[in-house]
């Protein structure tokens, strides 16, 4: 644990997505004076439950339910503007009003229609290899971004007929014809959006790398909030089924334009089975009647498609290996609530391949694809007790106890937060765990 000058923490996804990153994010937040995030786009869906109302958050940090926190969409994120509109007005509706509190990167990358519209043929060629992309947009403006060819926030501001956007619109906007002739699309009409885009966007929009220096150096604190999780990450993830940013902690100084010394603690969030949503391998999955059981009590549905996830039980070579790439020093645990009604719960300690066992994931997918999980089985607590909105440790049941013990040796790291139940007061934070000097 750092000394008490440690104030900027970081939380980020250790499994495959949606492990509850939203809520412990809500949790925290009102410590902090600036909620920053780093990657991803509108692929990302947080559902945060305060007092049974339900907030879905999909670009705009879950710091944004607290008046006073200030939120930061940095450079390592993809922009759709119309998403981030969408997603501002129905926050307003809820009465949340982010006015002047707010900032979107000039850096960062924009989603316009025709990233879609590559998406879909992309995901079509793929056939039965298909991701299973959440069809937003995201790896396309990302290809582009690497491509060196991407419009970022700041090229809106011109948008004269000689200016850099009009150039790179053209070009762009001819590229996706030359692939899908039906239903062009024009570069002309596609500027004239932008034109009110820009108007609406232009008050959030600043260097936010310069604004998060300026914050560190006035000593606020700044809590640094990843999306999607470690095997969703393009470099270490489960490539090619993986998103097209770096969901695991460099994705964090590079998407937001602050040095490694700037983190101060590392978070990793997990439930305490798996899920996954979309294609590619999940060693651990349930198919058939456990996991539509599992799907059922944790009503795992995206929340951004409303896919059914995949579910299955806790993997602890995926966990041990994303805590191993980032640097996480301890663990939310989530959705404890949810195995209440499991008689027996088993957890993968290795990956069966052949004649070996191995205990951090292979590079190769066909591999991975092939692996069986090696397990060991605990007693459930159904029947003895329940874990649900359980705000003291001590009132859980010992098997859940004993539960919780288990996965923090398996994962080598202490368990700090421990979550019963969607809204925010039910939570276990232990008070000598890394969570506890940020709960107000
Ligand atoms: P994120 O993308 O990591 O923020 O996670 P999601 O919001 O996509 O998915 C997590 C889901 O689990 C949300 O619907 C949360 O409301 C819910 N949730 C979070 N923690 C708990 C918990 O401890 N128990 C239960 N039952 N639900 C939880
Ligand atoms: P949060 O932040 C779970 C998955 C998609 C697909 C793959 C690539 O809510 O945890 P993309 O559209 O990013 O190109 O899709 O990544 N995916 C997520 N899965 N949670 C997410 O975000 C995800 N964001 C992307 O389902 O398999
Ligand atoms: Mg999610």
């Amino acid at each position: 644990m750092k000394n008490s000058r440690t104030r900027h923490l970081a939380i980020l996804g250790a499994q495959w997505g949606d492990e509850g990153k939203g809520k412990i994010v809500d949790l925290l937040a009102p410590s902090f004076a600036i909620v920053a995030r780093s990657q991803g786009g509108h692929n990302a869906g947080h559902t945060v439950f305060v007092n049974g109302e339900q907030f879905i958050l999909h670009l705009i940090p879950s710091g944004i339910l607290h008046d006073g926190v200030t939120c930061v969409i940095g450079n390592g994120v993809v922009v759709d503007p119309t998403a981030l509109f969408a997603e501002i007005d129905h926050l307003a509706e809820q009465g949340i009003d982010t006015t002047g509190r707010l900032f979107v990167s000039d850096r960062a990358h924009v989603i316009l229609p025709y990233h879609r519209d590559l998406e879909a043929v992309s995901e079509a060629r793929l056939g039965n290899q298909a991701i299973g992309t959440t069809s937003r947009g995201i790896g396309p403006s990302y290809e582009d971004k690497a491509g060196r060819r991407g419009i970022r926030i700041a090229d809106l501001a011109d948008r004269s007929k000689s200016g850099r956007l009009m150039t790179l619109l053209d070009a762009n906007v001819a590229a996706r014809n030359s692939v899908i002739p039906s239903g062009p699309m024009s570069s002309r009409s596609l500027v004239a959006e932008l034109e009110t885009v820009w108007a609406r966007l232009a008050p959030m929009v600043t260097d936010t790398s310069a604004l998060l220096h300026n914050a560190l150096a006035e000593n606020k604190s700044i809590l640094f909030e990843g999306a999607q999780g470690a095997m969703l990450d393009i470099d270490h993830g489960t490539f090619p089924y993986v998103t097209s940013s770096n969901s695991t902690i460099g994705g964090v100084c590079t998407g937001l334009g602050v040095g490694p010394k700037a983190i101060d603690a590392v978070l990793g969030i997990v439930k305490v089975y798996t899920t996954r949503v979309g294609a590619g391998p999940l060693p651990t999955e349930l198919t058939g009647s456990a996991g539509d059981r599992l799907r059922e009590s944790g009503k795992e549905y995206g929340a951004s498609t409303g896919r059914p996830r995949r579910c299955g039980w806790f993997d602890s070579v995926a966990v041990k290996y994303a805590v191993q790439v980032n640097g996480i020093e301890a663990l939310a645990l989530t959705k404890l609530d949810v195995l209440d009604d499991q008689e027996k719960i088993k957890i993968c300690t290795g990956y069966r391949c052949g004649d070996n066992v191995l205990t951090t994931p292979p590079a190769d997918i066909g591999q991975l694809g092939r692996c069986e999980p090696e397990y060991e089985v605990l007693p459930g607590w159904a029947g003895v007790g329940s874990c649900a909105g359980v705000r003291l440790e001590s009132d859980l049941p010992s098997a859940a106890r004993a539960y919780i013990e288990r996965l923090e040796e398996l994962s080598g790291i202490p368990a700090a937060i421990i979550s019963t139940g969607s809204d925010r007061k039910d939570t276990i934070v232990r008070e000598s765990g890394l969570a506890s000097r940020w709960l107000k």
